[in-house]
């Protein structure tokens, strides 16, 4: 066992900031001391394996990515991160956990789709890795399937009113599996965006020559979500089930979730980097020499970037303020231009829907502090502490106390980021581009501790594939 000390930062929680020294020793965190202080009449500099020193920076629990899709099966293709690949970049990011999704599809088992998530990843993570599960056909078996998932450690699971003849629920399949949900405490996630109605949209738009990637922005209709975030509220209150909305782009959906919320519901809403700084006009609509107007495929997901001139980038900060919105994760979904974005050449309904964005997100959050949109408190509670209370991992993660795992991040606010490629520019995602190409970060992710392990620091990896765990999670710490 060895024993570390990060010495002379400031020790930032979802509450307060302050001086203090972090001990590690092996895996877990076992004080927060006074700076220089003297533990049992040991000089601790002295006697411990490793110092580091973060005079001068911010000490934050790791950063915790509920929202990622390594290796999913999306439109004929996989996403191109895989387990390895993807929490490595996590990790380059300052993100020290991911929750990623187990897919089960209509006719297949539930315990079949999440077995196979579990040999995907297993031994392939540099970080600690939970699952959600998509429930992709609600039938007799997955509903009775879903009762045994709590004790497997998989406390919410996923269901789509999009994506007809892929993943889609119809009412009365969501009512049911809210009714398990409900009965068991699994917190219900939801992609709320009506997909019957985008996809005759769609069709007309198609029909019309209207082939190119801005037209998915404008087929997935805002009013589409509004309509379908309400539905899930309704759906989850008759049943009496705890609901989350994933990747919440539009306002009126943030509007939905913030009357539920006023009337006491225990609904969730989680928004993405994506939605925060992109949009329809500028990047579904862009166009390149490479690619024609065919460049917007690189910011096709879904729910889609929104309207800049109607301000929801806007007022998805405003929400993260307000806590209408509480978290905020990647859904880390990436995709290559050639050979897989460029399925949809003329037709934008296949081109694999997703953004890659897992190394990005800390340092993303962290410019709407130095921007003065969130304190650097709402930083780390939105990237790390309501993540692990949201989804049942917290003590363990999400917090820097004594018995909390030894997941930290030496932030430098001085320090500086260019993501991209080229000339200075990095990323470690398995993409051909970034959708973040050009962006110009004011800080620093340094060092990244993963259980006591040093995983990143001074611009090195030291990890190593398979370092990453297995995490069983509990019930959602968060319900009233
Ligand atoms: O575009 C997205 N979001 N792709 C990943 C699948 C999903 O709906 O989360
Ligand atoms: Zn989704
Ligand atoms: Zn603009
Ligand atoms: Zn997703």
């Amino acid at each position: 066992m060895s024993t570390t000390l990060i010495t002379g930062g400031t020790v930032v929680s979802a509450t307060g900031r302050g001086e203090a020294d972090v001990l590690i020793d092996g895996e877990t965190i076992v004080a927060v001391l006074q700076p220089g202080s003297e533990l049992l009449g040991t000089d601790l500099t002295a006697s411990v394996d490793t110092v580091i020193d973060a005079t001068g920076k911010y000490v934050i629990p790791g950063g915790i990515d509920a929202h990622t899709h390594m290796q999913l099966p999306f439109g004929g293709t996989f996403a191109s991160d895989t387990f390895e690949t993807g929490t490595r970049a996590a990790a380059w990011g300052g993100t020290t956990s991911i929750i990623d999704f187990a897919v089960q599809r209509t006719g297949e088992r539930v315990q079949d789709g999440l077995a196979h998530w579990h040999e995907l990843a297993a031994g392939n993570c540099a970080v600690d890795y939970g699952f959600h599960q998509i429930i992709g056909g609600v039938d007799d078996d997955s509903l009775a399937a879903m009762r045994g998932l709590v004790d497997e450690g998989i406390s919410s699971f996923k269901l789509f009113m999009a994506y007809p003849g892929v993943f889609y629920s119809d009412d009365a399949q969501i009512l049911k599996a809210m009714q398990v949900s409900a009965e068991t405490g699994m917190l219900t996630m939801m992609h709320a965006e009506n997909g019957p109605a985008i996809d005759v949209l769609a069709e007309q738009l198609v029909a019309q020559g209207k082939t190119d990637p801005y037209w998915h922005g404008v087929a997935r209709a805002w009013q589409l979500e509004e309509e379908a975030t309400h539905r899930a509220i309704m759906l989850a209150d008759v049943t009496g089930a705890p609901l989350y909305v994933v990747h919440v782009s539009a306002k009126q959906a943030v509007a939905q979730l913030a009357w539920a919320r006023d009337n006491g519901k225990n609904v969730f809403g989680e928004t993405c980097p994506q939605y925060l700084y992109l949009s329809l006009e500028e990047q579904l609509g862009a166009s390149s020499d490479e690619w024609g107007t065919f460049e917007g495929a690189k910011w096709v997901c879904s729910t889609p970037l929104r309207s800049h001139e109607e301000g929801h980038q806007h007022h998805m900060w405003q929400a993260l303020r307000t806590n209408d919105i509480q978290m905020v994760s990647t859904d880390h979904c990436p995709f290559c231009m050639k050979g897989q974005k460029d399925l949809g050449l003329g037709d934008f309904r296949a081109i694999p829907n997703g953004i890659g964005s897992v190394e990005h997100r800390m340092d993303l959050m962290y410019q709407g502090v130095v921007t003065g949109k969130i304190t650097l408190e709402r930083w780390v509670e939105l990237t790390s502490t309501t993540p692990a209370r949201m989804f049942g991992l917290y003590g363990r993660k999400g917090v820097i106390q004594p018995g909390a795992d030894g997941d930290i991040v030496v932030y430098d606010p001085n320090g500086h980021t260019s993501i991209g490629f080229g000339e200075g520019r990095t990323h470690h995602m398995n993409m051909d581009h970034s959708a973040w190409e050009g962006y110009e970060i004011d800080g620093h992710v340094d060092t990244v501790i993963s259980r006591g392990k040093v995983l990143v620091d001074g611009g090195q990896y030291l990890g190593s594939k398979g370092d990453g765990r297995f995490l069983k999670r509990g019930l959602s710490q968060y319900l009233v």
